[in-house]
């Protein structure tokens, strides 16, 4: 513990929620929930966790009045860097059209069109709302520029935001090459790849029936691992495809949406260490099957919960929506679902430092209307979240 920040104790929490091993109840704990508890928070960092009766001395103290805590959310999958709406597709959708990969198009072009002030302040806008509901980490992609210029510019904006940048120059074939995807795929393990490597941390593809089969996706991922990007994967979404399988051959860090799985596809995730990120979102706002959860929870895969924020296929950045849907309609439990939006959500990132309050563990805490982190689901659709501390500045969330 440094002695020149200043300490904070949060505390009279009334349940709190550690992701922390060594506060499990029992092997098969994974939430480590402390009643009437406290945390200290040292700068940026957690410095202790515990019952408030054993709390050490702090500069400040902070009365949380019986509420509880959780670690902040850790949002492994968006698409903030675009522009224009698509109300009348989602319309459109809700009266009974399919939902298909070729609406992208529409934010290719419109984003196209956006300045650099316009992007930016649309990827402002989100993550300002998706902090006031808790989110303290999130990833974000490239995917609606689709020219070596505007994935670039894309994933530079993005990165002013954030350090989990992914590049999907392979959201879909452009539009440009809808006569040569062969061209456009050696664009984007080419030129595009090149520009857009020292902006992004990761590289993602769409594998999907009218975006990239599974040779251009191993193709792609394989090019961005060349150049020190580390893949995850839009996987099994609208249908049954290669896509699971490539990532855990891949060693994909996750392979996202995951709707559509066989029995193989379940036991390659349950036996690498690729996550399952699973989107309800996207189902939500396509009337599709959800995807089943349970199934993948009991054979063993490691499972996070995302929103998928985009403005096609699930326009919401709350994590506490997806909760709620992951409970009611996908077989986890509140519990399951809590840790698959925070401690999940940092798997898939392959990140320790988030998604969990462990001493040293950044100070990312989020304190709930409510008296146990079970309401998120319990009570869906109301703005629980109070106060958000993100790297130890506290600011206020919906409800408070
Ligand atoms: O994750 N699946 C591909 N990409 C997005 C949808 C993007 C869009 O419709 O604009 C998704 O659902
Ligand atoms: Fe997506």
């Amino acid at each position: 513990m440094s002695s020149s920040n200043t300490t904070t104790l949060v505390t009279n929490i009334g349940s709190l929620v550690t992701n922390d091993p060594a506060h499990a109840a029992s092997p098969t704990d994974n939430l480590g929930l402390i009643h009437d508890a406290a945390v200290l928070i040292d700068g940026d960092r957690i410095a202790w966790t515990g019952r408030a009766a054993d709390a050490p001395p702090a500069d400040t103290a902070y009365d949380a009045r019986g509420r509880a805590a959780i670690p902040g959310f850790v949002d492994s999958h968006s698409h903030l860097v675009f522009a224009g709406d698509r109300t009348q597709e989602f319309n459109a959708r809700m009266s009974g059209r399919a939902y298909s990969a070729g609406g992208i198009r529409t934010t290719v072009a419109a984003t196209r069109a956006a300045t650099d002030e316009e992007l930016e302040a649309n990827v402002t806008h989100y993550l300002r709302e998706a902090l006031r509901q808790g989110t303290t980490t999130f990833e974000t992609k490239s995917g609606y520029g689709l020219t070596t210029h505007d994935e670039a510019r894309a994933l530079r904006i993005a990165s002013r935001h954030t350090d989990e940048v992914t590049y999907l120059g392979a959201h879909i074939v452009s539009p440009d090459y809808a006569d040569d995807p062969a061209a456009y795929v050696a664009l984007v393990t080419g030129e595009m790849l090149d520009a857009c490597a020292p902006h992004a941390r990761w590289i993602d593809v769409f594998c999907e029936k009218g975006a990239f089969d599974g040779d251009q996706a191993r193709a792609i991922l394989t090019a961005g691992k060349a150049k020190g990007l580390h893949p995850r994967i839009h996987a099994n979404q609208l249908s049954h495809g290669p896509g699971v399988q490539l990532a855990a051959e891949l060693d994909a860090a996750s392979a996202d949406h995951c709707t559509h799985l066989t029995d193989a596809d379940v036991d390659a995730l349950a036996n690498s260490r690729t996550v399952a990120t699973l989107l309800p979102g996207a189902e939500f706002s396509t009337r599709a099957d959800w995807p089943d959860a349970r199934r993948l929870l009991d054979a063993g895969a490691t499972v996070a919960l995302s929103t998928d924020c985009n403005p096609g296929s699930s326009f919401t950045s709350s994590m506490p929506f997806c909760i709620a849907l992951a409970v009611r309609d996908m077989g986890m439990t509140p519990d399951e679902a809590l840790w698959s939006a925070t401690a999940g959500g940092a798997a898939a990132l392959r990140r320790t430092d988030v998604g969990r309050l462990t001493p040293g563990a950044r100070a990312d805490l989020v304190l709930l209307d409510a008296p146990s982190h079970v309401h998120l689901a319990y009570r869906p659709g109301v703005p629980l979240v109070s106060e958000v501390w993100r790297g130890g500045v506290r600011t206020t969330g919906h409800a408070g």
